[in-house]
């Protein structure tokens, strides 16, 4: 088989696996074995009904619901998500983790092996490191006591793009999600910073630097620079940097990161 009649297999592969996906969902028979059930305590309000993305609006922005009730919705409304081909390959849906009422979102490029089995960004080797870049920071994934700045963690997708989705048993299957999956997942993540309203986003990486940037540069040009970020319903600050995984493949890039982070906490100290 050519590089092309395998490609050309695959996708024929994912599509199927969708559209069985799609039917077996729409028909109420049983969800699928990849379903993102929400942790318990996520249940208590009803899901919202499938709609189009402009059904947001109805909630994203409404102050009559908490913070953490709107996120409630967003994540039901968002439920098994198969609006892309990541949704028959992926395991779990990694929504996003963190305080409702951030001061600063991390925000990086897409789940990986752990993050799909555990269904939260930022969960294996390199999140272990964001862990430790958060803690020198002042600043934490979860409420901690004596309370520091508890930050939100998502991702440009929330499904694990995988270079063979036909194997999500297999380690090291991680690519950068495609413009057009991202495209399709960003109004999630649009509307969970509306939710949220951040001062501060911190790009993680290439991918989220560039796509929210818009920019064909690579990383080392403009990490370390705060740029306005504007969308829809929220204005921030953006500090783009290196991703935690560049930092393990090479690790004399935590100067760098180290710098930013100090910048960061500048201006939460202002
Ligand atoms: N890399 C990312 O960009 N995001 C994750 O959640 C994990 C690894």
């Amino acid at each position: 088989m050519t590089n092309r009649e395998e490609l050309a297999a695959l996708t024929s592969a994912v599509r199927r696996t969708v559209a069985e996906k799609r039917s077996r969902y729409l028909s109420g028979k049983g969800t699928s074995p990849t379903s993102n059930k929400p942790p318990e305590r996520l249940t208590s309000l009803p899901p919202a009904a499938a709609a189009p993305t402009n059904v947001l609006d109805a909630f994203v922005d409404d102050p009559s619901l908490s913070k953490s009730d709107r996120l409630v919705r967003l994540q039901n409304h968002i439920g098994d998500c198969q609006r892309c081909p990541l949704g028959a390959s992926r395991i779990r849906l990694a929504f996003g983790v963190g305080n409702p009422d951030a001061k600063v979102v991390f925000i990086g490029e897409g789940p990986g092996y752990a993050e799909d089995r555990q269904g939260e960004p930022f969960v294996g080797p390199a999140g272990q490191l964001l862990d430790k870049i958060l803690t020198a920071t002042g600043l934490s994934r979860g409420p901690v006591n004596p309370p520091v700045n508890w930050v939100f963690i998502a991702n440009m997708v929330k499904c694990h793009p995988m270079i063979d989705p036909s194997d999500n048993t297999k380690r090291s299957n991680d690519r950068p999600p495609t413009p057009e999956e991202m495209d399709v997942c960003s109004p999630f993540l649009f509307a969970q910073l509306r939710i949220i309203q951040p001062l501060f986003l911190v790009t993680l990486g290439n991918t989220a630097g560039r796509a929210l940037l818009k920019t064909e540069e690579g990383i080392s040009k403009f990490r370390g620079r705060w740029v306005d970020f504007r969308i829809d319903g929220l204005t921030a600050r953006l500090l783009p940097t290196y991703h935690p995984a560049a930092l393990l493949r090479n690790p004399s890039l935590k100067k760098d990161v180290w710098e930013d982070m100090k910048s960061l906490r500048a201006e939460l100290d202002k």
